[in-house]
């Protein structure tokens, strides 16, 4: 879409734009050019705020001159809210669905009834993801969105143009004219990449309601939802793979001939389309070779996918092969093995967290799906238990969705015989029998006794995790071990272990128990934002963790902070910073982490301005195995050095480090002129010359 060129003169033009301009064309053209980086490719060239300056700009200029405001500028996308229901569309022409293939015979025999049909071997197949999300087309007239829908049943859908607008992939306009086109019919699919529908689920159980089974589910919804505004937050994406219509001003476009120029045409006007994964094939007993061979990769995509889309490529020989009232006889879906078993639901176990919250886990009859054993699976909290309805000896749909966590999707009500068990939700914490309690404002049942034994050890068990102080040695095992035999009690007996004790038990010889005391002595120097993420205050993850090691001298100056203070801090808002706050003035606690001190625990802040070296004023993206370090500790030389990382390839990075097997960062970087691309001695040479 964007030459090298174009880039670099954009980048030009973008820093000219950040001292002010009175020029709203070409505030337009540069926030497009930057919501396409950002949204399309993923691949952002300028920071949020300094867009959100931009964005303002054109936002005040358009407040002035109302009359200079587009239906495509960037700041058209939010609309007003939704207070009716969404009106029913027809489609031009029918979203019609595919017919599915399980194997090679499936597609031979496809394949042999297609050139019984139009005479001939398809001249070339394309073969295409198939994204598991939910169905949309999407209506450009003389270059301007002017409808998105849903599929609905086919051949009517609902009008969602606001909330498609929503999504920042789509572009509100895209110069189809330059290929002649006056009206054009684009479908695709709307989903959640897997990330964003993760984080989702995971603030959904957060507040207690049910976890989504799959981000296709988690695309729908969010598509009907009558708050645009809401939509934006879920940050939704949408891939384009299908033009159903299409009508040129004059002569038909040679580009918009076959599925693949369409594609890479799709993708140069600004659309997120599959240009990147398609792959064109002539035989096909190559297809089906792909087909096969693509299922081990379904994990390392983005987003969740549940087969690949076979298609003639020449839309002439689709147009002779024609459709049946279902499905287009030019395509075929290449389905992999489904992620969902029934299995029987043999118990319920209440496990108690190291916030002393209970969970359900529900343990089924073991089950084989998409490569897994699966015989757990959490049930999150009382209000999802009841609301599925479930009862011990009930068949269940167990589904496990690429790295998804296992959930169960529902019980087969019909296929009870009345043996079924209610499940009874325990009034007392099963461990210590503490009375549980649950604010009313909450879903989750907890367990106020501090010093549980089955929160203490979880509590121990995160301390010590890889994320947090990485004391390898100490494992969960070990710790459930010594915490029986009150070796450790909590957190800082770790730091006063009885290592003569310890060398007494079975299974620790001398060498197991250096290695555990090197492990220890070495967790004294972890940099604070692990110590931090090791004492488990509530809602702190590592990038919280981080940002509050940032902002501090030393671990005490959480104590003297403020909510107010708190929530200055990047992403902290009011409900993490009461916790946070409630955490440092806590007696126990301070008293927990001045006995940490004591022991030789680091508590020092990692304040950004504080390393100051020979790297100072650098970036650095490491990518690929190293030889002769982890990736982790060559990141913390470059950050002691007084460099700093960055997540991504971008205009921002100075240096990609390279280890072995570099992949798509390394292409990325390549197309920078202004990236030094390095090999790891030369990072360590580079740091050596300049201390
Ligand atoms: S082509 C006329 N290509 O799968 C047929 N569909 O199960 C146009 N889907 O209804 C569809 N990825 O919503 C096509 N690469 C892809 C696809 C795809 C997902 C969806 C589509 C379709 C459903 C059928």
């Amino acid at each position: 879409m964007y030459s090298k060129e174009d880039i670099h003169e954009l980048m030009a033009e973008t820093k000219a734009l950040f001292k002010g301009t009175e020029d709203i064309e070409a505030l337009r053209k540069i926030l497009r050019f930057h919501e396409y980086k950002y949204y399309v490719e993923n691949d952002p060239l300028i920071s949020d705020p300094e867009y959100d300056s931009l964005y303002k700009n054109l936002e005040k200029l358009e407040k002035d001159h109302p009359e200079l405001i587009t239906p495509d500028s960037p700041t058209q996308r939010v609309g007003a809210d939704l207070n009716k229901d969404f009106q029913t569309v027809s489609h031009l022409v029918p979203m019609l669905s595919l017919e599915n293939s399980y194997n090679t015979r499936d597609v031979l025999e496809w394949n042999g009834r297609l050139t019984g049909i139009i005479g001939r071997q398809p001249v070339h197949f394309s073969v295409e993801p198939k994204y598991d999300g939910a169905g949309i087309s999407l209506i450009y007239e003389n270059n301007l969105l002017v409808r998105g829908a849903t599929r609905g049943d086919g051949i009517e859908g609902d009008d969602i143009t606001a909330n498609l607008r929503q999504i920042g992939s789509i572009p509100l306009s895209a110069s189809f004219s330059d290929y002649g086109i006056k009206k054009i019919e684009i479908r695709g699919e709307c989903l959640l990449n897997k990330q964003n529908f993760r984080l989702f689920n995971e603030s959904l159980v957060q507040e207690g309601i049910a976890p989504l089974a799959n981000p296709r589910n988690a695309a729908a919804g969010s598509l009907r939802m009558k708050d645009p505004a809401a939509v934006r937050k879920r940050k939704l994406e949408a891939v384009l793979y299908h033009v159903s219509f299409i009508e040129f001003e004059g002569k038909t476009h040679p580009e918009f001939e076959t599925q693949s120029k369409t594609i890479r045409a799709l993708a140069d006007l600004g659309f997120k389309t599959p240009a990147d994964t398609m792959k064109v094939f002539e035989k096909v007993e190559d297809v089906v070779q792909y087909c096969n061979d693509f299922e081990s990769q379904r994990d390392t995509l983005p987003y969740e996918i549940d087969g690949l889309v076979i298609k003639v490529n020449e839309f002439k020989y689709q147009r002779e092969a024609g459709s049946t009232s279902h499905h287009p006889r030019w395509a075929m879906a290449y389905k992999f093995k489904a992620r969902e078993a029934t299995s029987k639901l043999l118990n319920v176990d209440f496990q108690v967290g190291r916030t002393g919250a209970v969970t359900p886990v529900a343990k089924i009859e073991p089950v084989h799906i998409g490569g897994v054993t699966v015989s757990s699976v959490s049930l999150f909290n009382e209000g999802i238990l009841r609301e599925k309805d479930l009862r011990i000896g009930d068949t269940v749909i167990v589904q496990r969705a690429g790295d998804v966590i296992p959930n169960i999707v529902k019980s087969l009500t019909e296929l009870r015989d009345g043996s079924e068990k209610e499940i009874v939700f325990p009034q007392n914490c099963p461990v210590c029998n503490h009375k549980l309690v649950k604010p009313d404002s909450e879903v989750v049942w907890r367990c106020t006794n501090i010093d549980c034994p089955a929160q203490v050890i979880e509590r121990l068990i995160h301390f010590v995790s890889k994320d947090a102080m990485d004391i390898r040695s100490l494992g969960e095992s070990n710790i459930r071990k010594f915490h029986d035999l009150k070796l450790i009690t909590d957190i800082p007996s770790i730091y006063k272990m009885d290592f003569g004790a310890i060398g007494k038990l079975e299974g620790f010889g001398k060498k197991s128990v250096d290695n555990l005391r090197t492990a220890i002595e070495k967790s004294k120097s972890q940099p604070l934002n692990r110590l931090i993420f090791g004492l488990g205050v509530r809602y702190v993850g590592e990038a919280t963790a981080k940002e509050l090691a940032k902002n501090v001298n030393a671990i005490y100056d959480l104590t003297e902070m403020n909510v107010e203070r708190l929530q200055q801090m990047k992403d902290i808002g009011q409900k993490v910073s009461e916790t946070i706050f409630e955490f440092f003035h806590d007696a126990h606690n301070i008293s927990l982490i001045k006995a940490l001190e004591s022991y030789g625990v680091n508590i020092k802040g990692i304040r950004e301005t504080a390393v100051e070296g020979g790297l100072s004023g650098k970036t650095f993206l490491f990518t690929g195995t190293l030889s002769s370090m982890k990736r982790g500790d060559a990141e913390k030389l470059a950050e002691d050095h007084g460099g700093k990382l960055l997540s991504s390839v971008s205009a921002n990075l100075n240096y990609l480090v390279t280890g072995e097997a570099a992949g798509s960062k390394l292409e990325k970087a390549k197309k920078y002129k202004s990236i030094q691309i390095i090999t790891e001695e030369e990072f360590l040479n580079l740091i050596k010359s300049n201390s």
